[in-house]
């Protein structure tokens, strides 16, 4: 019998892609969310792509007793916990609400997977855990610096939880997996991003400018001491990141992982600056973005990209997505979203 994973944040971006890409390897997907940055109805995109009606739960996390429904109901054997709060700059003036959500949601999942016997968790981190790295690329050993937002605490936080957690039982077994910056969309053009707030990440402000539901966008700095002075970012791909998500599953119920933790790195470790993003979208959609030039943002870091070399020699991950296939999906995804 299909094994099932509970994705939690099923029908936020990075959930919903990851759900196809589970559905493709024979696993059975439960998604739930609370709907507080996402629409229940993306899982008809995911039932065009897959065929496959996703069970969902419209429940939100910090609610102990619901949550525990769905493992009273279902006998799950690994949990994708995607759910959280992610804006930086709403952190910054919501901290507590993010400090709630977040640690909330994660010590719920994580009781209950331990509770009910779950084999496999696995945890959104991010490359912001690092704080203002000195250099890049940087490894999982990188030593972390304070984080630079409550956001980015909140997912320090939730790695030490997990890690203090699971340290001396040999039971569940956890994976923490670091993401760069996700980009792009299913290549089917059925899915992609659609936050219910304003988008906040480069790529969606792009497509959303071309397609004129933004007048123009910010550069925010051209004076950092990089190759054009714009801040450099590693760009990852949603389908490679979302395969990420299958491997470490795969591979801690296969029995590899010894350690009851263990981390990953999710990027392609090519840094590109932002200009250079701009420059990949004008010349594979021929459309001419309306930018200005902004000063520094407060928080902005100048540069990070990944080694992402355990994760290749460890999980067999190889990202195959290019910063020009970012462009193009991303792009008609946007088209798409705005009509439906
Ligand atoms: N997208 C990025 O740039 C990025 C980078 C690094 C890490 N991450 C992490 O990856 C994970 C997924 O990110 P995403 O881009 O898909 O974000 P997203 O906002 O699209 O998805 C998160 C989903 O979680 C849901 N959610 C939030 N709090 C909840 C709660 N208490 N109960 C139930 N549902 C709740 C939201 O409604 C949303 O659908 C997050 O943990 C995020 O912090 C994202």
């Amino acid at each position: 019998m299909s094994k099932k994973v509970l994705v939690t944040g099923g029908t936020g971006y990075i959930g919903s892609h990851t759900i196809i890409d589970l559905i493709e390897n024979g696993f059975t997907p439960i998604s739930v969310d609370n709907g507080v940055n996402s629409m229940a109805s993306i899982l008809d995109q995911v039932s065009s792509i897959t065929g496959i009606t996703v069970e969902h739960y419209n429940i939100d996390l910090c609610d102990f007793a619901k949550t525990e429904q769905i493992f009273k109901e279902h006998e799950i054997t690994g949990v994708i916990h995607f759910a959280a709060l992610k804006a930086v700059g709403e952190s910054v003036e919501q901290p507590l609400r993010y400090f709630k959500n977040n640690i909330d949601s994660l010590l719920t999942v994580l009781e209950l997977s331990q509770k009910y016997q779950v084999k496999a968790f696995i945890f959104s981190s991010s490359c912001t855990v690092y704080g203002d790295v000195l250099s890049s690329p940087v490894t999982e050993e990188t030593p972390m610096q304070e984080a630079a937002s409550p956001y980015g605490r909140t997912k320090q936080i939730g790695e030490q939880i997990i890690s203090d957690t699971l340290a001396h039982q040999n039971k569940l077994k956890a994976v923490l997996l670091r993401y760069f910056n996700p980009a792009g969309a299913h290549t089917s053009g059925l899915l992609g991003e659609a936050p219910s707030t304003p988008a906040a990440n480069l790529v969606p402000v792009i497509t959303e400018t071309a397609i004129g539901k933004r007048e123009s966008m910010s550069i925010f700095g051209t004076d950092y001491d990089t190759r054009d002075g714009s801040c450099i970012r590693d760009y990852i791909h949603v389908m490679d990141l979302a395969h990420a998500h299958t491997l470490a599953l795969q591979h801690i119920l296969s029995g590899k992982q010894d350690q009851p933790v263990d981390i990953y790195n999710l990027g392609i470790g090519q840094g590109a600056t932002v200009l250079e993003v701009i420059k990949a979208f004008e010349e594979t959609t021929q459309i001419k973005l309306n930018y200005q030039i902004a000063p520094r943002r407060p928080g902005d870091i100048m540069a990070i990209f990944a080694n992402y070399d355990k994760a290749k020699e460890k999980l067999g991950w190889n990202p195959k997505y290019k910063i020009q296939d970012i462009m193009r999906t991303a792009w008609v995804w946007e088209q798409k979203r705005t009509k439906l």
